[in-house]
């Protein structure tokens, strides 16, 4: 459909708010994001907005969500598109040999800077034959996850669902024509997961979407370059962008699948009017939906602390860690720098222990696969999960989430891929978590005599201990120095045990 041209435009002034301004940092959308509340602040019209919004946040409805989402804990985060068929690697060259933006594989139509003409071609070559919902599902149940978000549209613009708003969709412009997100909808409900897609609300770079940097933000921005269309870009302006394509999409989506959960993305200069209109508009259809931070503005539901991002300090707020299998969203053929078993243990259990939901991504390729070696990561997690899921489903953060000497940082995508994953977990290394009277103490690294001390608990009443996968109660003593637990002969597959300590 073609988008028509809008006249009304908003003042600049209620474009700048604070939360748009997280946008100047190193992880695209990362560094100012926080996990820590809303934060609406700024001009009459934005507090005007913001009462109206602190309803619809604080209504019942929101609260079921809310809970939901707590109990899911842990989800997987797909992302997918007519990008995966060239896995990271353009005329020959791959996105590290050149260009401007991020490198993720996602990116490759801005980063190699594909004219839109060019890319829409991908679309007729797009027949991934070998997907399977319920195969999708089904790895992401034995892998313990029990939620799942794909992308309906990413940056590119390109829709995976059967949308009558344009027909750069899979049913209109692939030979492959089924609904992905329909069939993952109907797999997972079937499956018992929570389903959800992501959805590029402010950035398009076929259809006019440049996150309102030229219209809404100043004139001389930096990440203009990195993250516009400039080199194609699309006749209309971002107001029509959003009145007729990114607004009726998110209608669609909302009104014809059934979602918990909108994952917005890259809002930057996004006005708080609009964000406020992405909300209602999901409100309205289901307030039960919850959406992220990344609505922008400090509309969101679901704090998110960055790409790629475990937050210093704990938060009793909704929030979700997001991350990447390997270092990239997007299949990126040649990255083979996955995220071992124990490393995806140690992610979901920092997260959790802070407060958080973790969502890890996958990147299936072209034909609808996902790559086997992050499959069998996600499996050796999942394994764990079926032992020690009651220290992750449904807990809250306790008065302290982690005691003992490994502090490990994890400060974004580029920063993960540079440095890798070097651990060396000890056996005095405890992360916490907590439901009904109960708080686990996660472990990532065996006792070399199965004696543990966990100083926690010291000056704490506790009525017993038990290992997690185990039925019998373990012999332990709180004296001055905290918990001192002998621990049963047990296997563990060498990434962790749990205790559940009643107190
Ligand atoms: C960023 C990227 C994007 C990815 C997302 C996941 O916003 O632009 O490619 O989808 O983060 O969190």
């Amino acid at each position: 459909m073609k988008i028509v041209k809008q006249q009304a435009k908003f003042r600049k002034t209620i474009a700048v708010t604070t939360a748009v301004l997280m946008a100047l940092s190193s992880s695209m959308v990362g560094a100012a994001e926080k996990i820590s509340g809303s934060g609406i602040a700024g001009s009459p019209e934005m507090l005007a907005l913001g009462a109206k919004w602190q309803v619809m946040s604080d209504s019942a409805a929101k609260q079921r969500g809310r809970e939901l989402f707590n109990e899911n804990k842990y989800g997987m985060f797909i992302h997918w598109g007519l990008y995966s068929q060239l896995g990271g690697i353009y005329q020959g060259e791959k996105m590290e040999d050149g260009g401007t933006g991020p490198r993720v594989a996602e990116w490759v139509m801005r980063r190699k800077e594909i004219p839109r003409a060019e890319y829409e071609k991908l679309a007729k070559t797009f027949n991934p034959t070998k997907f399977d919902a319920d195969e999708w599902v089904a790895i992401a149940k034995a892998a313990g996850m029990k939620y799942m978000v794909i992308t309906a549209k990413h940056h590119d613009g390109f829709a995976l669902f059967d949308s009558k708003v344009t027909d750069y969709d899979v049913i209109d412009a692939t030979p492959f024509g089924r609904d992905i997100i329909r069939e993952l909808e109907v797999a997972c409900k079937k499956s018992g997961l929570s389903f959800g897609v992501y959805y590029s609300n402010a950035l398009d770079w076929r259809d006019g979407g440049d996150s309102g940097m030229k219209d809404y933000g100043p004139a001389k921005n930096p990440l203009q370059k990195q993250f516009v269309n400039r080199f194609d870009p699309s006749p209309v302006s971002f107001d029509d962008y959003i009145a007729n394509k990114s607004l009726p999409q998110v209608r669609e989506l909302v009104n014809n699948y059934d979602l918990s959960q909108v994952w917005m993305d890259t809002p930057i200069y996004l006005p708080a009017k609009y964000s406020f209109e992405f909300y209602k508009t999901l409100y309205d259809a289901n307030p039960e939906i919850l959406v992220n931070q990344r609505i922008g503005n400090g509309f969101g539901d679901i704090g998110t602390p960055g790409d790629n991002v475990i937050p210093d300090a704990a938060s009793a707020n909704t929030w979700e860690g997001i991350a990447t299998t390997n270092n990239s969203w997007g299949y990126k053929s040649y990255d083979t720098d996955w995220k071992s078993p124990i490393e995806t243990l140690y992610w979901l259990v920092a997260n959790v222990s802070k407060g958080g939901n973790f969502l890890l991504n996958v990147g299936p390729d072209g034909t609808g696969t996902i790559p086997a070696k992050s499959v069998e990561n996600l499996l050796a997690v999942g394994k764990w999960l079926k032992v020690n899921g009651d220290a992750i489903y449904g807990t809250k953060p306790w008065q302290v989430d982690h005691e003992g000497p490994t502090n490990l940082q994890m400060k974004g995508t580029g920063h993960r891929s540079k440095k890798k994953f070097k651990f060396e977990f000890s056996q005095d290394d405890f992360w916490f978590t907590e439901k009904e009277h109960k708080v686990y103490a996660i472990a990532l690294a065996r006792a070399d005599n199965n004696q543990v001390l966990v100083q926690a608990f010291k000056g704490k009443t506790v009525k017993n201990v038990r290992l997690l996968g185990t039925s019998e109660l373990v012999k332990w003593t709180n004296g001055s120095k905290g918990l001192t637990v002998e621990l049963p002969t047990f296997s563990d597959d060498g990434i962790g045990y749990a205790l559940e300590i009643s107190l």
